[in-house]
């Protein structure tokens, strides 16, 4: 008995370890053609389970990076010689990538006030870390305690394993009125890319705690946020995987998950997506089969209406992209769709010279069906509807450090400020 106790004990231990990523590297690579691009492609609809893409096939101008684990580290490189494709090695080491980003990093740009207006004590959250659900969900518990008037938490229904999920109403009740427009946000349906969680906390707070400085931006819009669309993935990525990226639905046997941004119903499963569960793409049985996806439409719709601009936050790449994914067809509207994110990201360029792409979400190859920005645009009828990849271009990827969060945030704002000024004109 002793003896199994204890091996119950070592393997309970073994098992909450950390995955660890020792001799990964990260690989960037360019396709020089329509063949070599199309082979790529392949590797990403039928290998992502072994090379995991940390940027998705678009277009053949842009780098795609891919992982590869140490056993698969000469695979591929026959692979790129056997196609002569362009690379580099941008992460030699994934495991030390992850450490060093975890490492509390330079000294912070701005300091937080100590106490928040109504004198209680002010939530842990803050902007020179990551910080975990438990302590993204009091932050947003205290704002709206503190600001009754302004914040609502909304539970818009459980995740697979039973965790609430939020959206924050942000709407000053002295001026409210039926005929405002509204903009909606959501961020981290892909649980790893951490920095879109963050910069959902820092808009949030910005529209409340410095409500005085841009009053506009409450008193004539509403704002819908849902900061962490995936917690289930969002908390296993915090404690057990760094680069976990699905939902934690373990619907396919051995292997776990659910790409939410492959599980929304238009045109769902029609190409770009993957139908083998143990793919990091793998689209799930049926459009909004995922109790994430399926609370995020229910709640998203009961505010479809009003919104006119729908902004998905993910990392990384610095690309503000329109639909479709499921064509490589343009929307009708695409000339005012690109020409409000250009000048969204004119705007964010101005405050530190960070360059953002604008385009279609399909680029000019490849196609990606299921995404929540095809459904909001196609269903929801939301007009201006964007997902927008945050810093970097792939120095770090999905590990950017810290003391880029707050830069990060401080330019976006910008980009949001014009998205914002745009849609007060936008007519009903
Ligand atoms: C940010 O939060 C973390 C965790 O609560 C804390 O350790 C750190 O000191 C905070 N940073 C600042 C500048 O307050
Ligand atoms: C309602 O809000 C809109 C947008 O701010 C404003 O233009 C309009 O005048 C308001 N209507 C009323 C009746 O207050
Ligand atoms: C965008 O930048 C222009 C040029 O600097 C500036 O005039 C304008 O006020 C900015 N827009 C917003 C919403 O801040
Ligand atoms: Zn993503």
């Amino acid at each position: 008995m002793r003896t199994l106790a204890l091996l119950a004990l070592i393997l309970a231990s073994a098992w909450a370890t950390e995955k660890r990523y020792d001799g990964y590297k990260v690989v960037q690579v360019k396709a020089k053609d329509v063949p070599s691009f199309q082979t790529l492609a392949k590797l990403y609809d039928e290998q992502s389970s072994i090379y995991d893409f940390w940027t998705e096939p678009r277009s053949l101008e842009e780098p795609i990076d891919i992982m590869v684990p140490p056993a698969y580290t000469e695979t591929f490189e026959r692979l790129l010689q056997t196609h002569n494709l362009e690379h580099r090695i941008k992460i030699a080491d994934v495991q030390s990538a992850i450490e060093i980003s975890r490492k509390d990093q330079a000294s912070p740009t701005v300091v937080q006030e100590p106490r928040s207006r109504s004198g209680s004590l002010r939530y842990k959250l803050n902007w020179t870390e990551y910080h975990d659900y438990t302590t993204i969900v009091l932050f947003l518990a205290e704002l709206a305690q503190n600001y009754p008037d302004i914040v609502t938490l909304i539970t818009i229904g459980k995740t697979h394993e039973n965790r609430e999920m939020y959206m924050v109403k942000i709407s000053n009740s002295q001026t409210s009125n039926a005929t405002k427009n509204a903009i909606l946000v959501d961020g981290g349906i892909h649980a790893r890319e951490w920095i879109a969680p963050a910069f959902n906390t820092w808009l949030i707070h910005e529209l409340v705690e410095n409500y005085a400085a841009h009053p506009q931006y409450l008193d004539n819009l509403d704002w819908y946020i849902l900061p962490v669309m995936n917690p289930d993935g969002y908390v296993y990525s915090f404690a057990d995987d760094r680069l976990w990226r699905k939902n934690r639905n373990p619907v396919n046997g051995p292997c776990v998950g659910i790409d939410l941004n492959r599980n929304f119903g238009f045109h769902w499963n029609e190409g770009g997506s993957a139908g083998n569960g143990c793919d990091d793409t793998y689209h799930g049985p049926a459009a909004f089969s995922e109790d994430e996806s399926a609370n995020a439409r229910d709640a998203i719709l009961l505010v479809a209406e009003r919104t006119k601009v729908y902004l998905s936050y993910h990392s990384y790449s610095q690309v503000w992209l329109t639909p479709w994914g499921y064509t490589v067809d343009l929307p009708e509207d695409y000339p005012l769709l690109f020409d409000l994110a250009q000048n969204a990201v004119n705007n964010l360029t101005a405050v530190y010279g960070t360059q953002y792409s604008v385009g279609s979400t399909t680029g000019l190859l490849y196609v990606a069906s299921g995404g929540s920005i095809d459904w909001i645009k196609g269903d929801a009828g939301i007009p201006y509807a964007y997902t927008v990849e945050l810093r970097d271009t792939g120095d770090y990827g999905f590990l950017l450090p810290a003391d880029q969060i707050i830069p990060n945030n401080l330019e976006m704002w910008e980009a949001v400020k014009v998205v914002a000024d745009y849609t007060m004109t936008i007519a009903n």
